[in-house]
């Protein structure tokens, strides 16, 4: 699994946002240290905590600012927050289970939906706020 760094190219010109992202990156990447140092099941979930904890408070202030640049897909938009969340919850929930995910399976999930959603989603409201901006 390659490492999660941040890279300019997630920016999505809005500082708030991007400080967000990157605070979600940085949690990512301590499960990941965790993972590889072959960390205890408390510390992971923990972690997982405070994931789900950042992203609720990150997913408000960004369903906001969509909001107040009148994005038009901003239903659509939370409904893969939610959808998101539910999943983590699964997690956190299923960590305490006699059979919990395999902690590299959940870490590799969080990686993939973040840069995906980075990447494909959340830019697709930037270059809104862009092309609006220029009207
Ligand atoms: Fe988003």
């Amino acid at each position: 699994m390659d490492k999660l760094t941040w890279s300019d190219s997630y920016s999505v010109n809005n500082k708030v946002i991007d400080d967000e992202h990157r605070t979600l990156l940085s949690i990512i990447s301590r499960m990941e240290k965790l993972v590889e140092d072959g960390g205890d099941s408390l510390t992971m979930s923990t972690l997982l905590t405070e994931m789900s904890d950042y992203a609720i408070k990150h997913f408000r202030s960004e369903e906001q600012y969509m909001q107040s640049i009148s994005y038009p897909k901003v239903d659509e938009h939370r409904e893969l927050h939610s959808t998101y969340s539910i999943q983590v919850l699964k997690f956190t929930l299923n960590h305490l289970s006699e059979n919990p995910n395999r902690p590299a399976e959940v870490l590799e999930f969080l990686k993939d939906w973040w840069t995906a959603h980075i990447v494909d989603v959340d830019s697709d409201y930037a270059l809104y706020a862009r092309t609006s901006a220029s009207d």
